[in-house]
């Protein structure tokens, strides 16, 4: 067998390699004789990922619900992978902070635009059975959703609208007990915390506040106004900022409005949220106003927050 000089190369770097680490290169070529070779299959754990919906009841629709979580979940995850490397880079020019959070805009874009799966996708009539086994299970408990919040501002803007300028200057902990999502999952009829709230609050209440802490001095906004104190140019960064502001807080919550509407809405009453919330205050963009930058946008577009968008979707429908 005729050894080219680019395997011998090869072969003198991986023996210094192993002998650097004081290991016999041989034992190492010898596992590299009887591993197997790769499949697509396990590499991403395929059979893994499949096996991974479970419906509670025989309706098929259920699994089109469930996987589509699923996918937006690992939207999610998707886009903390993208927070994580911002929010931790040593040095970050507005050129990195640029290209990632397109990334994540373009997430995000694909979450939103896909969203028919659940407005059209599914029969009412099987949804409104599923729905009544999965109580009081709500995608108001994804945590992954309130990290990319959590990660994208200063955690004042998170509070509830009208506790914002109360609290601007208290610890995380206190503004954590006004976040505006609290306000969401109250019942209708006690005004009391709903389970699903108590639950949510039990799983994911400290790992929110060490996340906040952690984002205090290093979250989106924070590191905005760090660079431009800098005296970069940060104009291309305000773009993409303004686009991800309008995915996270108007198009992809009406996106997702416009199902609850099309499966919930019914004359003279409206059906019960799985979550108890009073959902047609509380999921409206216009009526929370979360906004992550509300420096980057003029008068007018705060006080408009959502209301067009809400009535394009609305007339739609
Ligand atoms: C037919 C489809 C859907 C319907 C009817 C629906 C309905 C609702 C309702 C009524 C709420 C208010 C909380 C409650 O009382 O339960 C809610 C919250 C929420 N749902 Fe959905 N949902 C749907 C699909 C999804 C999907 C696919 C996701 C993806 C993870 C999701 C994520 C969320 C999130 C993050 C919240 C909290 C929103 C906020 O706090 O502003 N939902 N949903």
């Amino acid at each position: 067998m005729h050894i080219t000089p680019e395997i011998e190369d090869r072969i003198k770097r991986l023996q210094e390699k192993y002998e650097a680490m004081g290991q016999d290169m041989s034992s190492y070529l010898d596992g590299l004789l009887y591993a197997d070779f790769l499949t697509y299959w396990d590499y991403i754990h395929l059979d893994t990922l499949l096996s991974l919906q479970s419906p509670k009841t025989p309706l098929p629709d259920e699994e089109i619900f469930i996987m589509y979580h699923q996918i937006t979940e690992l939207y999610f995850k998707l886009a903390i992978h993208e927070c994580k490397q911002i929010v931790n880079h040593e040095a970050l020019t507005v050129e990195f902070f640029v290209a990632r959070l397109k990334r994540i805009n373009n997430y995000f874009e694909a979450l939103t635009n896909s969203f028919s799966i659940m407005v059209e996708g599914m029969e009412k009539e099987q949804f409104l059975k599923f729905r009544m086994s999965l109580l009081p299970a709500s995608g108001f408990q994804s945590g992954q959703y309130r990290m990319i919040e959590i990660y994208a501002t200063d955690f004042i803007n998170l509070v509830a609208k009208d506790k914002r300028e109360e609290l601007k200057d208290a610890s995380i902990e206190e503004q954590f007990e006004y976040i505006y999502w609290k306000f969401g999952a109250t019942e209708l009829s006690t005004g009391k915390k709903t389970l699903t709230l108590k639950q949510f609050e039990k799983k994911y209440g400290i790992i929110f506040i060490d996340l906040g802490k952690y984002c205090s001095k290093r979250n989106f906004n924070n590191l905005l106004a760090v660079l431009k104190e800098n005296g970069a140019d940060t104009a291309a960064l305000e773009t993409e900022l303004r686009r991800f502001d309008t995915q996270v807080n108007v198009n992809w919550p009406l996106a997702h409005y416009k199902s609850a509407v099309r499966y919930l809405h019914r004359e003279p009453e409206e059906i019960k949220a799985t979550g108890g919330t009073n959902w047609q205050k509380y999921l409206p963009p216009r009526f929370q106003k979360r906004i992550f930058y509300p420096s980057i946008w003029n008068p007018d577009q705060i006080e408009e927050w959502g209301k067009s968008w809400v009535e394009n979707v609305l007339s739609s429908i």
